[in-house]
């Protein structure tokens, strides 16, 4: 169960991401809809697979209804994840009574997953294509076109697609998919599975990626992967630390920022190097899951409570306006109302800005999946409930002491509620609403702003 929490994580299972704002022309007079679900590297996926069909002579649009292809990106982390997918699915067939020729393409976690399952479902699904497999993508859908199925969902141990330009939405802010794949195995965790062994992209490629975004006019730059601070380029002897490093001085004028990070993998040349560069944001998402040291290691996840709090103490005494994010999981299989407890204790120590927090879900091939699922739904839905109300009491203090503090704010767009606001982030990943009725500033501006006004999601602030 995914809930609507302050700040963002690298799972966005709730929000549906359509490429692109942009529409890129066809040169074969095929059109591509491609909406994206799951967590920010499928997002950026969904950039390279618009990258490869375009190069291939695909248009790429917003409109579902002037499509010729419809594509669906999806994440299979949780069950309701996969069961989103299937209700839009059954929306879809009203698209396709339109057009008998339309194909819908199931792309990402869930093909890997699904695989020949996918196949027919719901009449409508002809190819299903996994993470590692989008440069077939071309082939796939001319097959298609000629009535074909197509599966191809093989992973691999060295795709990085670094020589792929990805089709990004014009905006602010870049994603960059850094590492594929996971190694950590976590006993909850479907993604060594979907994502297949982890790898890194070269460290020349990606800072001459970074250099052209710069150059295109991007202004805020997030590093991705699933252990993104695990990420090693053996050849060339750099670590994360090192890149991130190196990143900072190429492109001192960019923001800096990355996601997610492994507790395991959070070492003190990392914090340093944070600490070091100004335009390495004062933020950190560092997913613990649980407080309870049983409960970790039932969890695989190689480390302690007590290695946590330490990485969070030097966290803090290096980066002393550093906000912090977390991943809890309630509700693993034998959580006893104590380790519950040490849950809330933890969460009460770090005091986090903003946690996203899921109930346990079974995933099959997992190793908790052997394990009984033994915490009853009413027992899981209250240990949650009580999660979420300590979490947005200590957001709504954390904010309410920002009231009067300044942040630079990077504009990012109008506000959802009021055309006449601006939206923006501050370094520390903060949402800060600001009036913009004189119409002075533009996306992509640095703004100061001095805040006025919170709530445990957002910030309200007026420039200075
Ligand atoms: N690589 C990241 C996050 C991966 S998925 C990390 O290790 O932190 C994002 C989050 O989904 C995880 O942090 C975890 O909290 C949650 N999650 C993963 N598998 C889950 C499952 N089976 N049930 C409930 N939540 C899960
Ligand atoms: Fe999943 Fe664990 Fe890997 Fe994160 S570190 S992706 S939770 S296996
Ligand atoms: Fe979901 Fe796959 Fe990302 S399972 S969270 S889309 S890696």
């Amino acid at each position: 169960m995914q809930l609507d929490i302050p700040i963002l994580s690298n799972d966005t299972t709730e929000d549906i991401n359509v490429l692109t704002k942009n529409n890129y022309r066809s040169t074969n007079g095929k059109n591509v809809y491609i909406e994206t679900y799951g967590c920010q590297m499928n997002v950026n996926d969904s950039e390279i697979v618009a990258g490869i069909l375009q190069k291939s002579g695909y248009g790429i649009t917003d409109k579902i209804e002037n499509s010729d292809v419809i594509l669906l990106n999806t994440c299979s982390v949780r069950d309701n994840a996969e069961q989103k997918i299937d209700k839009r699915l059954q929306h879809l067939r009203y698209y396709k009574k339109k057009k008998s020729k339309l194909i819908v393409g199931i792309l990402g976690c869930m093909a890997e997953r699904l695989r020949g399952k996918l196949i027919g479902k719901q009449d409508l699904v002809s190819i299903v294509v996994g993470p590692d497999e989008y440069r077939k993508m071309p082939e796939l859908l001319e097959q298609a076109f000629k009535g074909e199925e197509g599966i191809a969902v093989k992973l691999s141990r060295v795709e990085t697609y670094d020589d792929i330009i990805p089709l990004r939405t014009e905006g602010v802010s870049a994603w960059l998919s850094i590492t594929r794949g996971c190694d950590k195995f976590c006993t909850y965790c479907v993604v060594p599975y979907t994502r297949g062994r982890e790898r890194s992209k070269p460290f020349s490629a990606v800072l001459k990626e970074v250099n052209e975004l710069w150059k295109e006019g991007f202004k805020e730059l997030t590093l991705l992967g699933q252990n993104v601070n695990s990420y090693i380029d053996m050849e060339a002897k750099k670590d994360f630390a090192k890149l991130l490093d190196e990143i900072a001085i190429l492109v001192p004028q960019m923001r800096i920022r990355y996601t997610t990070s492994h507790p395991y993998d959070m070492t003190d040349e990392l914090i340093e190097t944070m600490a070091k560069h100004k335009n390495i944001c004062n933020y950190i998402h560092l997913p613990v899951q649980s407080g309870s040291n049983r409960i970790l290691e039932l969890m695989n996840r190689h480390y302690s409570v007590e290695h946590y709090l330490e990485r969070i103490r030097k966290i803090k005494e290096l980066i002393p306006n550093v906000a912090l994010s977390t991943d809890i999981i309630s509700g693993f299989p034998t959580e006893s109302e104590e380790d519950h407890k040490m849950t809330l204790d933890l969460m009460k120590e770090v005091r986090y800005d903003g946690a996203y927090m899921f109930n346990y879900s079974p995933r099959s091939k997992t190793k908790s999946y052997m394990m009984t699922d033994d915490v009853p739904v009413e027992t899981k839905k209250r240990r949650l409930s009580e999660i979420i109300d300590i979490q947005n009491q200590i957001a709504s203090e954390i904010n309410k002491n920002e009231i009067g503090n300044i942040h630079e704010v990077l504009v990012e767009g109008t506000s959802k509620k009021n055309i006449n606001e601006w939206q923006g982030r501050s370094d520390t990943n903060k949402v800060v609403i600001f009036d913009n009725s004189d119409g002075k500033y533009v996306m992509g501006d640095l703004v100061k702003c001095r805040i006025t006004k919170s709530s445990s999601a957002t910030l309200f602030g007026e420039v200075v």
